[in-house]
């Protein structure tokens, strides 16, 4: 049963009381918490956001409405490294198109599919704020940017591309 795995840890529930504790009201660190889940468990379960919500006191309906809002939380499981490919009026004036089927290219994925090998998962998102290096992608927490003369292969772990 999905039971076995606790829907939040021990430490989860320390960190996010932690939050808690910093703000007037409980739902207010709704975000917060649904970061600290993402950061221990690479996404955010139904069942985590159920717990979550009981924590805060608030509904799991009104909290799923904040993840799903929030394009940096996952509801579904993700490869080791997200991969977050600017999909603005910028990048796209800059040419994104070409980068962004070359990325598809190398890694044999589109947009919300993971690796067969389970090391990257592809997400669109809205300006990442560094129009002026255009075009931008996010792997990780690192941004690359001026795409356009990137090596894409090496940049993405030469050899382990799918084809
Ligand atoms: S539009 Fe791509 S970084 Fe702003």
């Amino acid at each position: 049963m999905t039971d076995l795995i606790p829907a939040l840890s021990p430490e989860e529930i320390a960190e996010i009381e932690h939050e808690v504790s910093l703000i007037p009201r409980r739902d207010g660190a709704a975000i917060d918490a649904l970061m600290i889940v993402q950061r221990h468990r690479g996404w955010v379960s139904d069942a985590s956001i159920k717990a979550v919500a009981a924590l805060l006191e608030m509904s799991a309906e009104e909290l799923d409405g904040i993840a799903t809002f929030y394009n940096l939380i996952f509801r579904q499981p993700v490869g080791e490294q997200v991969i977050l490919f600017c999909d603005s009026v910028s990048c796209w004036l800059r040419d994104a198109d070409s980068v962004k089927q070359r990325l598809i290219d190398t890694l044999g994925i589109d947009y919300g599919q993971t690796t067969q090998d389970g090391r990257y998962t592809l997400l669109p998102v809205p300006c990442l704020g560094a129009c002026d290096r255009a075009p931008v992608m996010m792997v990780g927490d690192e941004l690359h940017s001026q795409l356009h003369d990137c090596d894409l292969n090496a940049l993405l772990a030469p050899g382990e591309a799918s084809d």
